[in-house]
């Protein structure tokens, strides 16, 4: 099976897939980035490892439909079986999720429903909720919304700063994400409905 990752910042959650892949706790192949963000932390991690990164940006795109259509054009050339989103900050067309549908996974750092969007941390943090956490999903047309794969809470202590909570979060990404990726390669998650399964 080979994986695409999908992302537009720092790439932490990318090196620890990257991680779990090598350690064969994933088995399958990491094979290509997709990164709409030249600037991104993430590209220099790719080409470290020596993972083939394709550079997409939507500006050099008349419209959404051709700035993706190239980046089916790159999922196609390199084979690509699953999509993994980490922080990748652009919502994709109901026509690129249909196409690969129930193959596209995405990590969100709350518990959704609650508190989606791009600062899902920070929003938790200043509604000041006692417990959040993190939850991975299969993306469907709307944000953050498609059915939940696996979720893990995270307490939030009076002590807590934003920047201790960020890092208790991303900590809990980097298990959660590998982990639910296990699951798809190896065929474990059923899905009906809203609702998903883990079969044992
Ligand atoms: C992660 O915390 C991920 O949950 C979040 O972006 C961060 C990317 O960090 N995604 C979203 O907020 C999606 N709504 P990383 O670049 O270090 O992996």
């Amino acid at each position: 099976m080979n994986i695409a990752v999908f992302a537009s910042g720092r790439g932490t959650n990318f090196s620890a897939i990257m991680r779990a892949v090598k350690k064969g706790k994933i088995k399958a192949n990491l094979s290509l980035l997709v990164c709409d963000e030249p600037k991104a932390g993430v590209i220099a991690r790719a080409r470290r490892a020596g993972i083939k990164v394709a550079l997409v940006k939507r500006e050099d795109f008349v419209s959404k439909k051709e700035f993706e259509e190239k980046i089916i054009q790159h999922l196609e050339e390199n084979k690509i079986d699953l999509i993994v989103l980490a922080g990748f900050m652009r919502l994709l067309s109901p026509e690129f999720v249909n196409r690969y549908k129930n193959r596209i996974l995405n990590i969100h750092p709350a518990l959704l429903p609650s508190f989606k969007g791009t600062e899902g941390i920070k929003d938790a943090f200043d509604y000041g909720v006692k417990l959040t956490g993190v939850t991975v999903h299969f993306v469907d047309e709307k944000m953050d919304h498609g059915p939940i794969i696996l979720q893990a809470a995270v307490k939030i202590k009076d002590n807590d700063t934003l920047e201790t909570l960020e890092a208790k979060i991303h900590k809990v990404e980097h298990n959660l994400y590998p982990e639910a990726i296990r699951l798809f390669v190896e065929g474990k998650i059923r899905i009906e409905g809203r609702k998903t399964y883990v079969l044992t």
